[in-house]
């Protein structure tokens, strides 16, 4: 089992938003973090943010859609920590909604690429150091509930995010209990993905049970509860964290 207070997590998409949220949230747990983003410059800030903190973190600039550079994320952070012991596959990129009939290829692969292929490229890149000592691995996907609803995102978002709930399903039942898979299926959240369409989150949210959108903090607690030993029983689901949107 994971003890957060001496492990090694990686976090994608840490340079904004949910992901750097789950950094400071793990770095605050006591965990190493590597601070992985494709915005170099915003993962360098993440981790001196820790840093100057008092907590351990290293900057990855890497890209999830690139092999090479996966390869570089899990060796840059072995090389540093040892190991990986939690892996939160949390880049994403969201498609402004389109329906079938306007997403081009090159969306569609863009969204596809990121938010799905992503996870499935440093997930397997990962196992080696995730199963390389007694205690388990694990593994947290960043979903959302457009991974379960339509409407939530468009055609490529939906469809990206309804996979990787999947991809979560299908890791724990081939590699538990070694690995521990879950998802998170976060509602309307304020980050760098939804700063352009504030009033658009207020519509959203109106009608749901918490009636607004959340913080990031909000979802990155749940994160570190879902890695840490608490929750040891938790295998292979998708956990909504979205204020009662699905509820209806
Ligand atoms: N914001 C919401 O309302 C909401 C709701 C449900 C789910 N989500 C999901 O939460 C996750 C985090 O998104 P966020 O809302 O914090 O957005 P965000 O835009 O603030 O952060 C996403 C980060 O991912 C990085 N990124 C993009 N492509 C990358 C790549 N190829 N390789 C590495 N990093 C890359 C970006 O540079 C950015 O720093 C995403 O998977 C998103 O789909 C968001």
């Amino acid at each position: 089992m994971v003890t957060l207070s001496d492990s090694v997590v990686v976090v994608t998409g840490a340079a904004s938003g949910m992901g750097r949220s789950m950094a400071h949230e793990f770095a605050d747990a006591g965990a190493a973090v590597a601070v992985v983003d494709i915005d170099a410059d915003g993962a360098a800030s993440v981790a001196d943010a820790i840093g100057s903190a008092g907590g351990e973190a290293i900057a990855v600039d890497g890209d999830v859609t690139d092999t090479e550079s996966v390869e570089r994320i899990v060796d840059l952070t072995v090389d540093e920590y040892g190991t990986i012991d939690v892996l939160c596959n949390n880049a994403g990129v969201l498609d402004d909604f389109a329906p079938v009939g306007e997403t081009t290829d090159d969306l569609w692969n863009g969204i596809l690429d990121v938010n799905l292929t992503g996870p499935f490229y440093l997930t397997r890149a990962a196992l080696p150091a995730l199963r390389d000592g007694s205690d388990e691995g694990v593994v947290i996907n960043t979903a959302s509930v457009a991974g379960k609803v339509a409407g939530g995102g468009g055609a490529a978002y939906t469809t990206s995010k309804h996979g990787l709930i999947g991809f979560t399903k299908q890791l724990a039942h081939d590699y538990g209990p070694e690995i521990r898979a879950n998802a998170v299926c976060p509602g309307a959240v304020e980050t760098g993905m939804t700063e352009e369409m504030i009033e658009d989150l207020e519509a959203m949210t109106a009608d749901t049970p918490a009636g607004r959108y959340a913080d990031p903090e909000e979802i990155a607690s749940v994160v570190a509860f879902l890695a840490s030993d608490e929750a040891s029983f938790v295998h292979g689901t998708a956990v909504d964290v979205d204020g009662g949107w699905l509820v209806d």
